[in-house]
Order: C-alpha cells, then structure tokens, then sequence
C-alpha cells in the first residue's frame, strides 16, 4: 500500500513531531512580541479563539490531505483530485515553505549567536541597557548573521538527511520533553518575580477597547497559522508518513492544545519578568533578543544561567520547526524529480539557505538589501505571514469542504456520521473560509 514510502516508528513519534514543527520560534519569539505589540489580553484571546475555530478545523483538514493522499504536498492534492486546480494549494505550499525556511534560518541563527555568546561569557559582560546595541551591531553586521544562519541551517539539513525514523522521528523525542521541562523551570522562575502580577494581568486581564481595533484579529490569525504551521503542507507532509490506522481528530487535537500551551507557557515565562525590571512590552522583534538580555542582565549571577537554558530552548524549537519547513520541499522533490533523499536535502537544504542570504544582511549595515523600502527578511515575512499562508489555507479549506467528496473526508477522519464530524465540516466549509477571506481582505486593503 504504501510503496516503501517511509513511515512514522510509533503514533506518539508522529504527534511528538507534528508539535516539534507547531512549537517553534512562532511559540516563544513571534508570540511574544506580537502579543506585546498588539496590547496582551485581548489579543491572546482572539488568539485562542481562531485557534479552535479556524486553526483546529484546518490542521484536520491538513492531516487527512495527507494521510489519504500517501504523498508530498503537490503528490497528495493530484492522488486525491487528478486534474483538479486543488493542485495550485500543494504548487503554493512548497514555494510557502522555501520562503518562511529561507528567513526562519536566519532568526535561529540570531538565536544560535546569542546561546554562543552566553556560552562564551561575552554577552554577560555587555553593561546594563546596553543589548539594544549589542543586538543592532550584530544583526547588522556583514558576516556574522550569514555565519549563523548557514550553522543553524547545516544542523537542520543534517537531520532531515537521516530521514523520517532515525532523523526527524528520534530528535523530535528528545526535544519535545526537554523543551517542556525548560519552558517551566523558567517560567516557575517567572511566578517568584516582583512584578508576576502586573504580567500576568498583562496576558490574561483584557483591555475591552482592544477589541474594536481590525489589526489585532489579523495578527491574531496569521500567528493561528505560524504558530501551527498551516497553510502551506507541513502537516500535510507528516501526516502522509501515517499508517491508516492513527485517529487524526485526537492527534490533531493534541497538537493544538499542547502548541497553545507552550505559547502560554512562553508568555507566562516573559511578562512578569518585562515587567518586573520596568520594560517595555512592546518593543516588537527585539523583544527576546534585547528585552530578555535586559532582564537577564538584572538578575544578577544567576542570569547567565537562565539565559543560556533560555536560548538553547529557543533554538531546539526552532530546530524541530525547520525540520518540517524542509521536508516539505524534500518530500516534494524525491518524487518529482525521483532523486534519493540525500540528494533531495543537500540540494534543497543549500538553495533555501542561499536564498536566506539577502535576508541575513537586510537588517542595517553595510550590505542591506530592501526591497519596496522593507528589508528583505521583513518582506518575505510579511508576503508569507499575511498572503500566502492565509491563502494557502483557504486552497486547503474550500478543497475538502467543497472539493473532495465528502463521504471520503469523513471516513479519513474517522467521523462518519457523528456529530463532531458534522461540526468539522461546517467549519471546514464555512467559518474557516469566511474567517480567513476576511483576513486576507483586510490585509490586502
Ligand atoms: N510553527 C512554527 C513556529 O511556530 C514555524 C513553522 C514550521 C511554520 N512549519 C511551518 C510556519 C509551516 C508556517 C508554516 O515557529
């Protein structure tokens, strides 16, 4: 049946890998700062909302696409539907994954870069107040940011290349727990903080203005797909590495609640301390970068410590989370152009992180490369984030509310004739395209 296509050892392997691609920078680095910059409270919970509404129902949709489709993401819409349009869903799903993969790259390598100085003393010894400079000089600098990346991304193709079991199986089973266990030590330490309260109400005590403002629901849906990786075939990729014989609605649902938990976690671990040391929640993609080494900083010895445990946990989940970026493109180019897997990553592996390239040196220095006035790293940010990702959804969306029969939907769910099943499908069918039209049109206007 499935043609020596390789598979998942264990059920909890494929969910363990399925959060190892949803937790990722999206958790901790992305999290953060948006909810930071779009006022808290109000956002998480329009957060939280879209993803049960609109988030859930997709990545269902997401892993029955490829469970039945028992291919790569273009491989898995032309199975289910030959010679339907559905097809353009997987087309803009592989170049999706090469674009986020190509900027994902370089923030890890910040990441890296700053475990590395933690390690070797030198970020310690920057004085107080003085990370924004220390961030700034570096990312804006001509060799470091590219070093970095090409490291971080090394690492990532390295996995990829051992394969579903022994590479991307068996790393996810050792991050995933350590991950778990860090992001609470740290955010025990959190609680013990002056200013635990005055974080917390930050996260969970809702501004009711906020919520009149259009910008902060289409922060939150973009964050429901990065966050969850939707939208582009990731899920789709995994789950075509599933037996038939694993429930998709519990997997699904275990992904969804434990991403939402280590975002919360993530934000329950950095509030009270932005807090506590009288900073600024709001301070965008620094956030984690300046913000947190200002905090570090301030705590005195221990702070070396926890900032080491801090960014080494940043970039195992930005690590498990590139995994799936890659092999998406991986999975698509050992079959279409039949080349073996180890082929498939080193070529797929160099081109995306040259491409990465103008966006290590778009942030100052002397190299910068812009683009309609945004750097580079910003722009395929922002075309992937409030495009191509809501896009992609919505391909995937109206494909199985609409385009595929169904009868075979249900029964790859393994809802037939219930209830949820029935709910699933209204959402697939209504809601989540409603939801995410109306997201692209108030980003494109
Ligand atoms: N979800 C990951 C994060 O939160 C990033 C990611 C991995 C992603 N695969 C994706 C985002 C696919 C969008 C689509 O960091």
């Amino acid at each position: 049946m499935n043609n020596g296509r390789e598979q998942w050892a264990t059920k909890m392997g494929f969910i363990l890998a399925a959060v190892g691609s949803a937790v990722g920078l999206g958790n901790i680095w992305r999290f953060s700062y948006v909810t930071g910059d779009s006022g808290g409270a109000a956002f998480l919970l329009i957060y939280v909302l879209c993803i049960f509404l609109v988030g859930l129902p997709v990545l269902l949709a997401e892993f029955s696409i490829g469970r039945r489709g028992q291919s790569d993401v273009v491989g898995s819409f032309n199975n289910i539907a030959p010679g339907k349009p559905w097809v353009i869903g997987g087309v803009l799903g592989v170049l999706t994954s090469f674009l986020i993969l190509s900027f994902y790259g370089v923030i890890a390598g910040w990441v890296v870069y700053f475990l590395y100085s933690y390690l070797t003393g030198a970020a310690g010894a920057v004085e107080q107040g003085g990370y924004a400079d220390f961030f700034v000089n570096f990312i804006g600098g001509a060799t470091g940011p590219v070093f970095w990346q090409f490291f971080f991304m090394a690492v990532v193709i390295a996995i990829v290349f051992f394969g579903v079991k022994k590479g991307i199986e068996l790393s996810n089973r050792i991050f995933m727990p350590l991950l778990a266990l860090i992001l609470i030590v740290l955010a025990g330490y959190s609680l013990t903080l002056d200013g635990a309260g005055e974080g917390l109400r930050f996260l969970f005590t809702p501004d009711w203005s906020a919520f009149g403002d259009p910008s902060v629901y289409s922060a939150a849906v973009g964050q429901a797909f990065f966050t969850l990786s939707l939208g582009m075939g990731a899920m789709i990729t995994y789950a075509s590495y599933l037996p038939k014989e694993t429930k998709l609605p519990n997997a699904a649902g275990g992904v969804v609640v434990l991403d939402t938990l280590f975002a919360i976690v993530a934000g329950i671990m950095i509030f009270p301390a932005v807090f506590t040391f009288g900073l600024d929640p709001a301070s965008g993609p620094g956030l984690i970068f300046i913000t947190l080494p200002e905090v570090f900083a301030q705590m005195g010895t221990g702070g070396t410590v926890f900032a080491i445990l801090f960014f080494f946990l940043v970039a195992i989940a930005a690590l498990s989370s590139a995994i799936s970026l890659l092999e998406v493109s991986v999975s698509y180019l050992m079959r279409k152009m039949n080349w073996k897997r180890q082929q498939a990553t080193i070529i797929a592996g160099v081109v995306v992180t040259l491409f990465g390239i103008p966006s290590a040196l778009s942030q100052g220095g002397p190299l910068t490369f812009t683009l309609f006035d945004l750097p580079f790293l910003d722009l395929v940010d922002t075309i992937t984030d409030k495009y191509t990702l809501p896009l992609g959804g919505l391909f995937i969306a109206l494909f199985v509310g609409w385009g595929w029969n169904q009868v075979d939907a249900l029964k790859e769910t393994g809802l037939t004739d219930s209830i949820i099943g029935m709910i699933w499908l209204w959402f697939i069918r209504i809601i989540a395209p409603a939801g995410i039209l109306w997201i692209l049109f108030l980003n494109i206007f």
